[in-house]
């Protein structure tokens, strides 16, 4: 039996023995964004290092917790602090959530991050939903051997974000009075923030943003048969030639949160059209 499903069996069944829900939609909460957990009612709030087989989160601003419960009366389940690459993990484990999610029930995944700007229209603060990404990582979360129970073998990436999740999300920032922009995310491995060469490089690549997560999820999202939304908070300029100040963790994490009341209002309204 492949090894991720025998770990999945473990923590699902873990889990249902806490919560009858059978969440739709799953949320993965980046950097400074876990305040949005809170929003859930009905929650169940489980430690992951009480959850067999669940992979620990080491990052500060991470909180490492999974909560189900409903969001505008729509059962979800929300991953409150992500794995990263950079920590150390194989890929497969920091997409973990998704396939506890797709064992879960859940069709939709929200994933949300915090990045840098490569474009100048892209400012501090500001909202970018993700159309495409850039896997710049070499590294896959379906590296090694496939379970088909959970998905194929080669799994297609067109419209690896999901247009109708897009427009539902672009309508309701519409409706709501905030603007949001539309662009590509290009993951890297990070820890370090990029250098003014490399900023350059990946604009002349064609991305608009750059971060050090999302891309593992998305492509076991596509892999498990999951619709995705993506959600980028821009915390600063990548390119360190713009911005005048050093990037560090605090002040991403600061930027990130003062956009939070947006980014719960696209959540909340993706949660509520996406499952009617
Ligand atoms: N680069 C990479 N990851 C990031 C950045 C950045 O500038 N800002 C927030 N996450």
């Amino acid at each position: 039996m492949p090894a991720l499903r025998h770990h999945l069996t473990l923590t699902t069944n873990f889990l249902a023995k806490h919560t009858k829900l059978r969440p739709k939609v799953a949320l993965i909460l980046g950097s400074g964004l876990g305040a949005l957990a809170g929003a859930l009612t009905d929650a169940v709030d489980l430690a992951y290092r009480d959850l067999p087989s669940f992979p620990v989160t080491t990052v500060q601003g991470h909180r490492g917790r999974v909560i189900v419960g409903r969001l505008r009366g729509a059962p979800v389940v929300a991953f409150d602090g992500r794995m990263h690459l950079y920590e150390g993990l194989p890929m497969w484990q920091v997409a973990y959530p998704v396939y506890v999610a797709q064992r879960m029930g859940a069709s939709v995944l929200i994933v949300t991050n915090a990045a840098g700007a490569l474009v100048e229209s892209l400012r501090a603060g500001d909202v970018m939903l993700i159309r495409d990404h850039l896997n710049l990582t070499g590294d896959s979360p379906l590296r090694g051997e496939n379970d088909p129970e959970v998905g194929e073998r080669f799994p297609d990436m067109r419209d690896a974000y999901d247009k109708r999740l897009l427009a539902i999300a672009q309508e309701v920032a519409r409706e709501r009075g905030f603007p949001v922009a539309v662009g590509v995310y290009a993951a890297v491995l990070g820890p370090s923030y990029e250098t003014g060469a490399e900023a350059k490089m990946l604009r002349i690549l064609g991305a608009d943003a750059v971060g050090m997560s999302t891309v593992p999820e998305v492509i076991a999202a596509r892999h498990a048969g999951i619709r995705v939304a993506g959600i980028s908070v821009i915390a600063n300029a990548a390119n360190p030639e713009v911005d005048g100040a050093p990037t560090t963790h605090e002040s991403v994490q600061a930027t990130v949160n003062a956009a939070s009341d947006r980014v719960r209002s696209l959540v909340e309204g993706l949660v509520e059209r996406a499952t009617t």
